[in-house]
């Protein structure tokens, strides 16, 4: 990567101001239900801290529009960090005011100091450039570790850049580097599974992947819509009426490219959307009209675990069902275990299929779990990354 990069700055005794993902989620009483993204994080907090600097940490936390939200206050999130860290966290009550201001001021080198939730502040979203400038006047240095946000142009992603040397933080620094590898320079056979309800979140993912892999798997609701430009009916099925077309041209791109497209050649369907509902495994040119397809079938499921089991590099996005129920998680399920045994480089992005790792216990196993939802898919999609363009380049 030919950006400036955390371990080239020299922070012995500077104020740091690193922007970090820790949008994570809270169950109701606001606990954190997963620490994934504020883990991730801990590399650059340390690499910094103990390097002497000052670390002054922000964050956005849900959408909160512009206007304080109790419930979204970065506090859970401070104290979670201090027990990962075992080391203080302080906390400000504001990102530019007089709080974060006075907490700046009396913070000795190797401390850690987190800003209250940037998107309580209307100019945030904005990219304002008054508020980029003070978020950056709080600082000597910016470092940006937030992969997850990367694709958000916002003041604290992108503005800030604008007033200070700004650098990639490490797990920035691995997401950009193991992902770029595998989409400019994969080891092959390079094998993408691409999942989800609908073809229409997912045109741009498979565009690109398109010139890039040597064998597409298309899985999930996305699948049917496929089906139906091959002309199966298929039920009462989602199928998206006016992605038909688009998805067979996409199926006639593939085989001028020589990409080897794999679609459902059997799947599981059920009388009605609902996890005790009746269901039964059935030839994909099979399906019967009063019932819909909830997840790829037995043999399918068969077929894709072997061309994993093949592959050098996989990348996966999307479930191949409704996993969320029990019955209809078995596709995913399947795809997950065949990517934790696989010896392939191993590369899952999006909140559903890491959902559907996390649920497997087969994390460890994956070489990269992305820590980027909407960012991954962008990045999959090969656009530029506003939070990763807007860092100083390297000399
Ligand atoms: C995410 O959870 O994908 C990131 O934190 C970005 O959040 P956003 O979609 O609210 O910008």
């Amino acid at each position: 990567m030919n950006k400036l990069t955390v371990s080239d700055l020299d922070v012995a005794g500077k104020k740091v101001l690193v922007r970090v993902d820790f949008n994570v989620p809270l169950n109701e009483s606001k606990e954190i239900t997963d620490d994934t993204r504020i883990r991730a994080a801990l590399p650059t907090i340390k690499h910094l801290a103990d390097n002497g600097a000052k670390v002054i940490l922000m964050s956005h936390l849900g959408r909160p529009k512009g206007k304080v939200v109790e419930d979204l206050r970065l506090d859970p999130v401070a104290k979670r960090l201090a027990d990962l860290l075992g080391l203080e966290v302080l906390k400000a009550d504001d990102c530019i005011g007089s709080d974060a201001k006075e907490a700046v001021e009396k913070m000795e080198t190797g401390q850690v100091l987190i800003l209250e939730n940037t998107r309580f502040n209307p100019e945030e979203e904005k990219n304002d450039p008054q508020f980029s400038k003070e978020l950056a006047g709080l600082a000597d240095y910016y470092v940006n570790d937030a992969f997850g946000a990367a694709h958000r142009a916002h003041a604290s992603t992108a503005g800030v850049t604008e007033y200070l040397t700004s650098a990639c933080g490490l797990l920035m620094e691995k997401e950009i580097s193991i992902m770029g590898k595998a989409l400019s320079n994969p080891e092959r056979p390079f094998v993408a599974i691409i999942g989800g309800a609908k073809v229409s979140d997912k045109i741009s993912v498979i565009e690109n992947l398109l010139g890039k892999v040597d064998t597409l798997i298309i899985g999930g609701g996305m699948a049917n819509t496929f089906l139906k430009a091959k002309d199966y009916q298929l039920g009462k099925s989602l199928v998206e009426a006016d992605k038909v077309e688009l998805a067979m041209s996409l199926i006639n791109k593939a085989e001028t490219q020589g990409v080897k497209l794999m679609l459902p050649t059997d799947l599981v369907v059920a009388k009605e959307f609902k996890a005790d509902s009746e269901h039964k495994n059935v030839e994909a040119t099979q399906v019967p009209e009063e019932w819909m397809a909830l997840d790829i079938g037995v043999e399918t499921a068969q077929a894709y675990a072997n061309a994993v089991s093949q592959a050098k590099t996989v990348v996966w996005n999307g479930p191949m069902g409704v996993f969320e129920m029990d019955v209809f998680a078995k596709g995913t399920e399947s795809v997950a275990k065949a990517l934790a045994e696989s010896k392939a480089t191993s590369i899952v992005g999006g909140g559903d299929s890491v959902a559907a790792v996390e649920k497997m216990g087969v994390a460890e196993q994956i070489s990269h779990i992305s820590t980027g939802g909407g960012a991954s898919l962008e990045f999959l999609e090969g656009k530029v990354l506003p939070g990763v363009d807007a860092l100083t380049d390297k000399e």
